[in-house]
């Protein structure tokens, strides 16, 4: 497929496991476990295309009000795909990052975030953003802590703190910001995703959920961001 611009950069939040599960009569971590299926496929594909970074949107700060059940499932799953990344899908040249407040999760999960980490840094293939325990204000709040720890120590001046010297505080620093972010499950809002991030991305909200997510599905969205006129204010 030929495009007249392309992405470098996609942002996708991930939604809609549980009612598509629901639609089914079954429950909610049946949608879970298809989703994982589903981000592995979309992950291989994104690379495949010539896709620069993707940042995938897993669990919010917000998620820890769902059932206990259901969060616990969810680290199960975690666990599970990145046991399964470390295997196999590291061979592809796939540099994976996580987002978020990561310290909050159970020990084992947390040394399979090591260790991913590990393993792929010296990848030079696509750079898969997995933001897990991720909040957009969170991350600011964050950068703000950080920053004003350097003012105090001296290090910095107030001055010094610009656009340019806050995002080298983001979890996203030295990365370029996403061009596209696609919300499959048709909810028309940011969910505190990316928040500083996004300020001039392409939204595209997709009416499927996100089990039925297929690589057509990122394709159709790939397609409406080419044609999108982007100005970032100018004309
Ligand atoms: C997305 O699907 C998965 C996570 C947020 C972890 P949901 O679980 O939010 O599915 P819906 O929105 O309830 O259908
Ligand atoms: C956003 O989905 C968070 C993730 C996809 C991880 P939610 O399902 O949590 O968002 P809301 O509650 O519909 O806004
Ligand atoms: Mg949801």
């Amino acid at each position: 497929m030929e495009f007249s611009q392309f992405p470098r950069h996609i942002g996708i939040i991930m939604d809609g496991n549980g009612r598509w599960a629901k639609k089914r009569g079954l429950p909610r971590t049946a949608g879970h476990k298809v989703g994982a299926d589903v981000f592995k496929k979309i992950v291989r594909y994104c690379s495949s295309i010539g896709i620069q970074y993707l940042t995938i949107y897993a669990f919010s700060t917000e998620n820890w009000k769902r059932p206990r059940e259901e969060v616990g499932m969810l680290i199960k799953l975690f666990e599970q795909y990145l046991q399964e990344a470390l295997r196999d899908f590291l061979n592809e040249n796939i540099k994976v990052f996580f987002m978020g407040d990561t310290s909050a999760f159970p020990e084992e999960l947390q040394k399979l975030i090591r260790d991913t980490e590990e393993a792929s840094k010296n990848h030079t293939g696509m750079v898969l953003n997995i933001a897990l325990n991720y909040g957009g204000r969170a991350e600011l709040t964050r950068a703000a802590r950080l920053l004003s720890e350097e003012v105090k120590s001296g290090k910095l001046t107030p001055e010094q703190i610009t656009e340019e010297t806050f995002a080298q505080k983001l979890y996203t620093a030295g990365q370029p910001d996403p061009d596209l972010i696609i919300r499959p499950s048709g909810e028309n809002r940011i969910s505190n995703f990316l928040l500083w991030q996004s300020a001039y991305s392409e939204y595209v909200i997709m009416d499927i959920l996100w089990p039925d997510f297929k690589p057509k599905d990122l394709d159709r969205a790939i397609k409406e961001y080419a044609n999108r006129n982007r100005r970032f204010g100018g004309v």
